[in-house]
């Protein structure tokens, strides 16, 4: 076969070309729930390692939080499957969450000698932990695949599904990071029951949100077990329930729309006015309390509205009560600190507030638009539900 080009042009005065290609990239992730992972008996990882990874190395890097016994269980799990392991401990907390954190797992990564195929680094640990790791994936050889475990509530149900990873830099939070989904995420909720109750608590703000954008059943067995599954770092016969929920919301909402093209989401339901109030008063308020706090406050703006009653505003704030949330923090009461915020907001959806809004408990719409007098009704609503006269 031969192939004829065109003739040359009579003149070259210089080149000019132009190629346009479009790729679609092909995402496959998979998320298992099995409770104790780390039983020898328990051969899910192994048999993941198996099928993947026969004969290479295994790159770990775990939590420092972990207790003690937790990191002893995971490392007799592989010696007991042989499965050559190596283990890199990273101190854990939001300030450590930096680009250094994520070289320290670079050269890991280069001194167990991690492929780039078929030799997935397994990250152990609160979100902080796996967003470095996922981050470091994303940017070693130009990306290898990642496994993640999350040991904190928030991590199973607030990140377990999402295709972000990255750090802090320079003082902003998140600003370093990419769309790096996890290949497999295996989730164990026995791995929660040694986390610290305000923990709990605060990942229960994300549990909220999401029973009232979208699981009304999702709210009614927080409001009935709320306590019990605290107190019992959700080692609770409920727990697999609110759990299981919890994620398939956060799949749903997130499957079709994983690199956030589209800007109007559910899922940012009261995180609209939390962010400057959060960012301000750190380390007072966890995101998930702030979080709940912005749910109630959005909440008495749809109760003005008409759009949910006045009893299910009530029952909002008994259950963030019952499972150990604060209801309030003084800069909700601040009119400037949410206009400020809802200018924020719309700068960062185009243009356009796309404000999440309750019809009842759980269900939700969009509004364009919340006036001054509004906010200030919503602020004596929220003062008046803690107790102000
Ligand atoms: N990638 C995403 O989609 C996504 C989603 C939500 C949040 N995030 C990020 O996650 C971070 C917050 O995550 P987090 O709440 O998991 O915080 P975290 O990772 O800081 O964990 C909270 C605390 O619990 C400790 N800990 C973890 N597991 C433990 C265990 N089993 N027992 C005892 N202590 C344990 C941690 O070391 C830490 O001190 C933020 O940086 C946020 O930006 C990311
Ligand atoms: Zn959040």
């Amino acid at each position: 076969m031969t192939t004829t080009l065109p003739d040359a042009p009579a003149t070259t005065e210089g080149l000019t070309l132009s190629l346009d290609t479009t790729a679609v990239l092909d995402i496959r992730y998979r998320l298992d729930v099995s409770d104790n992972l780390f039983a020898q008996e328990n051969t899910l990882l192994a048999d993941n390692h198996r099928a993947s990874s026969l004969g290479e190395r295994r790159a770990i890097v775990v939590d420092g939080a972990l207790p003690e016994n937790l990191r002893e269980r995971i490392s007799a799990y592989f010696a007991a499957h042989e499965i050559d392991a190596h283990v890199l401990t990273l101190p854990s907390g939001e300030a450590r969450k930096d680009i250094d954190s994520v070289l320290a797992v670079v050269e890991f990564l280069d001194t167990v000698g991690v492929k780039r195929t078929g030799n997935a680094v397994i990250g152990i640990g609160g979100n902080v932990l796996l967003d470095i790791v996922g981050f470091a994936a994303s940017i070693y050889r130009r990306g290898i695949p990642w496994i993640r475990i999350p040991t904190t509530l928030l991590g199973v149900v607030d990140g377990c599904v999402s295709a972000k990873t990255g750090v802090n830099h320079r003082g902003a939070r998140n600003r370093l990071g990419s769309f790096h989904p996890a290949e497999q995420t295996f989730i164990d909720s026995t791995l929660l029951a040694s986390l610290p109750e305000r923990q709990i608590s605060n990942a229960c703000g994300e549990i909220l949100k999401m029973a009232l954008i979208k699981d009304a059943t999702l709210f009614d067995l927080l409001e009935q077990h709320g306590n019990e599954l605290v107190a019992t770092a959700f080692q609770h016969p409920q727990a697999h329930a609110v759990i299981e929920r919890a994620i398939v919301g956060m799949h749903t909402e997130l499957r079709d729309n994983l690199w956030e093209r589209d800007l109007q989401r559910i899922v940012d339901y009261g995180h609209i006015f939390s962010p400057p109030i959060e960012m301000a008063v750190v380390p007072d308020l966890l995101h998930g309390e702030a979080v709940a706090i912005d749910c109630l406050f959005t909440a008495a703006i749809a109760e003005q509205r008409g759009r949910i009653s006045k009893q299910d505003v009530e029952r909002i704030h008994a259950v963030m009560t019952q499972v150990g949330l604060p209801t309030l923090h003084p800069m909700f009461l601040d009119v400037e600190v949410h206009r400020h915020a809802l200018a924020e907001s719309r700068l960062h959806r185009g243009g356009a507030l796309n404000l999440p809004i309750l019809d009842g408990i759980g269900a939700c719409g969009f509004t364009q638009d919340v006036s001054s007098n509004e906010l200030e009704a919503a602020a004596a609503r929220l003062a008046n539900l803690n107790g102000a006269r």
